[in-house]
């Protein structure tokens, strides 16, 4: 298509060689031309992955939400910068342009300075998918405060991890959310969260359902009045091109999350501009992103790379499947929806369905779809293809990470030829290898190894917040001066790369990133349990679910399995969110182990796939003997 940033495949093989070929040149030309600067760069990269270091446009000045709100204010002030689709449809979308987007962030950022939060402090926004979040977002990046979200589905417990984690000073909340038919009372989720957060001084509550709730005096504040107080100016703070932008929790294989650290110009400049060309982003479309802004498909591509671009952003608080399975139609149909981005848990989900819930709509102005987060299998692709793009809108199976900060795989729309269940080519900028176990990277096409990144990009995380060695360990000691995913890849004939899964301790279920090791801890809890292990198994919605193997202390072998699963799963529920749920359960008595002690996942992994005939050598374990016995149990797994 002759009217897109990358016109065809050439000339994106040609961008690509010069974004490799001399990455600093490369992207100084994007920066000066797309961004407004408070200060030039001294120097536009520093990087040493072996310490690891890694800086963006040092000594540069900018404020990200002078590039997200006040640059466009001339052009595009009248322009809706948040579309706002409501969990209940009758409520009406809500169009808030970048005039009004621009007030409300400088009012709550002057509520927020006048709670006496400073550069540099930490906010914790734990809110659902409503103008608030991305307003709080934007307001603490306005005084250079650094966000955390985190996702309205966590539990109390893992919301207290959270903020104490980065000594959140105060919480964004609100008096409840809608999901579907339910409502959830988020601010009691938090109440009780703070009992164990002596870091947080002030509770800011926005009011979304009108229930009824305990507010603690001192503590605990309605925004809407602090706001109608507020000043609607509020200069931006002029940060440092590595100033902390946010905090964004994702798991690792044990049981503290890890705190991804971003910071500011490299993010901005790298969500901007794949935003900009893996939806071939164009000044009318309407863009809408399905994602949670709790995780950093969010932060990306609901919030900064299309305010960046100066996009008008949907934002979606509903469920797919209220008020029916047509909701995702409904609203594409209603706004005229250009791009369409989601996760494959989501399309699985609506196949399932009647086709009518789709056929009932027009949705012929969709021009380009997506999907992240996880593999689709062939089988939902097709039917995304089929039924929603009418084979016209290509899909773009994008693959990045919470540690990426922007897209890192993916076609181009338009340019790159799609393969079902492959997300294609590196990004511009992108450099990945594949490597073997003993670390040597493999060559030519038609390799399967582990996927790594050889050179940075401006939006990766540049640190774990509080713990650098851990960082250090985690990406970048497995392969010597190289990034690890922690996923393998295979590279087909022509070079396209496809993820085959996580190669280490974090499961992909729905989507959803859940380490091993917190799920463990918070079954190994339960008094009755002795020791557990968890493995994730293919699931026909899901992807994957969760398969736990748990042996119980002689205490618990009388009592009724029945309730212990549903108390395991509460408990579970409890610790970390319902998302972190067990599929099945099974109760071993004993678990296979190294004669060091150590479990072996990859027996149990195999048992949970069905293939306990290809289990390998199994004689040199400290306990062959219970393997049998998992295996001829594995049948009555519930
Ligand atoms: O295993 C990969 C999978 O999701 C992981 C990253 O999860 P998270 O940090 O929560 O970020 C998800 C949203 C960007 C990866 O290590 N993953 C992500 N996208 C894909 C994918 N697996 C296959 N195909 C994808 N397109």
């Amino acid at each position: 298509m002759s009217n897109y940033h990358i016109k065809h495949l050439e000339e994106y093989y040609q961008i690509y060689r010069k974004s490799v070929n001399d990455p600093e040149l490369f992207w100084e030309e994007i920066a000066e031309e797309h961004f407004l600067w408070r200060k030039k760069w001294d120097k536009v990269l520093n990087w040493d992955f072996r310490k690891p270091e890694i800086k963006w446009f040092e000594g540069a000045k900018l404020n990200i939400t002078e590039n997200c709100l006040d640059r466009h204010l001339i052009t595009r002030g009248n322009k809706t910068a948040i579309l706002f689709e409501p969990n209940n449809p009758e409520e009406g979308a809500l169009h808030i342009t970048y005039n009004e987007l621009y007030e409300r962030v400088c009012k709550m950022a002057n509520v927020l300075k006048n709670k006496g939060l400073k550069k540099g402090d930490r906010v914790c926004l734990y809110l659902p998918m409503i103008p608030e979040l991305v307003v709080s977002m934007l307001a603490c990046a306005r005084i250079g405060v650094v966000h955390s979200v985190v996702f309205a589905g966590f539990s109390s417990s893992a919301l207290a991890t959270r903020i104490n984690d980065s000594d959140c000073k105060l919480v964004v909340t609100t008096d409840g959310s809608f999901r579907g038919n339910k409502t959830i009372d988020l601010k009691g989720i938090v109440d009780v969260a703070l009992k164990e957060c002596p870091s947080v001084e002030n509770v800011l509550v926005v009011k979304r359902i009108a229930s009824k709730i305990k507010m603690h005096s001192g503590r605990d504040h309605w925004l809407q009045p602090l706001l109608d107080k507020a000043s609607a100016v509020c200069e931006a703070e002029i940060m440092d091109a590595e100033s902390p932008l946010f905090i964004l929790y994702t798991s690792g294989s044990t049981g503290q999350p890890k705190g991804m650290l971003h910071t500011t110009a490299g993010y901005m400049i790298y969500a901007a501009y794949t935003f900009k060309n893996v939806f071939q982003y164009k000044e009318n479309d309407i863009y809408w992103c399905s994602a949670d802004i709790g995780w950093i498909t969010g932060h990306s591509y609901i919030a900064y790379g299309p305010l960046a671009n100066g996009a008008t952003s949907v934002l979606f608080e509903g469920v797919p499947s209220y008020p029916d399975y047509g909701r995702f139609w409904e609203v594409v149909q209603k706004h005229k929806v250009t791009q369409f981005y989601t996760a494959p848990t989501a399309i699985r989900a609506l196949a399932k369905e009647d086709l009518s819930y789709v056929e009932k709509y027009d949705l012929s102005s969709l021009k380009v779809l997506g999907t992240v987060g996880e593999p689709i299998n062939e089988e939902a692709w097709h039917w995304y293809d089929d039924n929603v793009g009418k084979n016209k809108a290509p899909i773009v199976d994008t693959f990045f990470q919470t540690e990426n900060g922007g897209i890192m795989l993916t076609p181009i729309p338009y340019v790159t030829p799609t393969k079902p269940t492959y997300a294609t080519l590196p990004f511009i900028g992108i450099q990945p290898a594949l490597m073997d176990e003993n670390g040597n990277e493999l060559k030519g096409n038609q390799v399967e190894g582990r996927l790594c990144i050889k050179f940075p990009w401006p939006s990766i995380a540049r640190s774990i917040w509080g713990n650098h060695e851990r960082y250090k360990n985690t990406y970048f000691s497995a392969f010597d001066n190289k990034y690890f995913t922690g996923d393998g890849a295979l590279r087909d004939e022509v070079g396209y790369y496809r993820i085959t899964g996580r190669v280490d301790d974090v499961i992909i279920v729905a989507g959803h990133n859940l380490g091993t090791a917190p799920i463990e801890d918070a079954i190994n809890e339960h008094p009755a349990v002795a020791e557990s292990a968890i493995v994730g198994y293919p699931h026909e919605i899901k992807g994957n679910a969760l398969y736990g193997y748990i042996t119980l202390k002689s205490a618990g072998e009388d009592r009724n399995h029945g309730n212990l699963r549903k108390e395991i799963n509460q408990l579970i529920a409890e610790r970390i969110g319902p998302i972190a749920k067990l599929e099945k359960i099974q109760f071993t008595e004993g678990l296979p182990k190294t004669r060091s002690g150590k479990i072996m996942r990859r027996i149990l992994r195999k048992i949970a796939h069905n293939e306990s005939d290809n289990l390998g050598d199994i004689s040199t374990l400290l306990n062959p003997e219970v393997v049998a016995r998992i295996i001829d149990n594995a049948l009555i797994a519930v």
